[in-house]
């Protein structure tokens, strides 16, 4: 069960949804009380064994939870040093790590009386997850995806019209995931009444990003008891890519306490940290700001507008990312490194070769990271990455940028 991780003394938020300088709820007075009714029904939710059941009950019947943790052998021979692992979350029901915070947020949703779920997306993987748990459950669903995203995730905005979802198209800014939850908090404000807004990463106000790191927990709690029964010990490092930070914090948060452990988060390097902002790594290039109703790191420019930033990959590109990732940042428990389309394209194809894993391109930025640092751990090392997402998805992006003509891939 995932509830008894909520004891620890590890990170918060305090009672106002703060880590340290970061987080809060900095939201319209109209939203007010709709977050505040969100929160009441965590808290219930949180301390009633009849919600873990029915959410380990979804997990193993519906998503296949426990996922794998799998050691790369090949890959970990071809480095030549640290032991590689892989949290295999892309073989969770829907392709990525999403549906685990879905089901939890579609689960409160009903306990509330909600019958219309909207939800943003970027690269797709939340929206998918969003129209299945909604198709299985009856509920109407409604995903707001930037314009730009729409062209580039194909494949997935038809999984989505297939599993019955309204997809709208945004155009504002970019057209890229910030826009796009900029629009789904503006439809959640205008029908207060039967709407559940169901936020896919550890962003948003307060209760949002606590909550979703919660239910990610399971895949940091799951590696714990892999990871003993395979190597009789916990990993030395952990490593995950990040968007808004879902992920990672689902896999770094239930060793937090455990301080040998090292904690890497990888972020979209695009096409390098530049001035001119041509990526997505709000800690290593952006300052602290307030978006989406929390403060945090971001992408700005000097009058605090914020900037839509770059990468290959469409679920990396958000201007911001979780004020606890800000926060684990700041007090140094946690390192953040960025990595670079390129890089991120070398292991994309390195994991196919050698592991026959296709992999997201979200997750192949960390395991750009990995085969960066493995080569030069000792061979008693263990690295922990999460394979949160599978490639199919992005294999025509992927084809793009090695220079295929569509139709001619043989
Ligand atoms: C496969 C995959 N990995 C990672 C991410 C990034 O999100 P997060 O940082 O919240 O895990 C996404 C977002 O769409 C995704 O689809």
């Amino acid at each position: 069960m995932a509830n008894d991780l909520f004891n620890s003394f590890m990170t918060g938020p305090d009672e106002n949804g703060r880590f340290g300088e970061f987080g809060g709820r900095f939201v319209s007075e109209t939203l007010m009380p709709l977050i505040l009714d969100l929160q009441a029904e965590y808290d219930r939710a949180k301390d009633d064994p009849t919600f873990w059941a029915e959410m380990d009950d979804l997990w193993t019947h519906y998503v296949g939870r426990p996922s794998p943790l799998y050691f790369a052998e090949r890959l970990t021979e071809e480095l030549g040093g640290a032991k590689v692992y892989m949290k295999r979350d892309e073989l969770n029901h829907t392709g990525a790590h999403k549906i685990n915070n879905v089901l939890g947020q579609i689960i409160l949703a009903r306990r509330m009386g909600k019958k219309r779920i909207i939800a943003e997306t970027g690269a797709g993987q939340h929206g998918v997850a969003t129209a299945t748990v909604c198709a299985k459950f009856g509920l109407k669903c409604v995903v707001y995806m930037g314009a730009h995203d729409v062209e580039r995730q194909a494949p997935n905005v038809f999984r989505m019209r297939l599993l019955g979802a309204e997809i709208v198209p945004v155009t504002s800014g970019r057209g890229t995931l910030k826009d796009a939850m900029n629009d789904a908090l503006r439809d959640w404000v205008t029908n207060v009444r039967d709407t559940f807004y169901c936020i896919g990463t550890v962003a948003g106000p307060h209760p949002y990003p606590a909550m979703v790191r919660d239910f990610q927990s399971i895949i940091g709690k799951e590696v714990r008891t892999q990871m003993e029964a395979a190597e009789g010990r916990l990993p030395d490092t952990l490593i995950a890519a990040i968007g808004g930070g879902s992920n990672a914090m689902g896999l770094f948060y239930p060793f937090l306490d455990d301080t040998d452990v090292n904690i890497i988060g990888v972020e979209a390097g695009g096409k390098g940290v530049n001035a001119k902002m041509e990526h997505c790594a709000s800690l290593t290039g952006g300052r602290p700001g307030v978006l989406h109703g929390n403060r945090t790191y971001l992408l700005q420019d000097d009058d605090g507008q914020i900037l839509e930033g770059f990468s290959i990959s469409a679920g990396l590109d958000y201007p911001g990312i979780g004020p606890e990732h800000a926060w684990l940042h700041d007090i140094g428990r946690a390192k953040y490194v960025s990595i670079t389309d390129t890089e991120a394209l070398a292991a994309f194809q390195k994991c196919c070769e050698l592991e026959g894993i296709i992999p997201a391109l979200e997750p192949s930025h960390a395991l750009a990271h990995v085969m960066k640092i493995a080569p030069e751990l000792p061979k008693d090392h263990i690295i922990c990455m999460n394979m949160c997402g599978r490639g199919d998805k992005d294999i025509f992006t992927v084809a793009r940028a090695l220079g295929f003509e569509m139709g001619e891939f043989a």
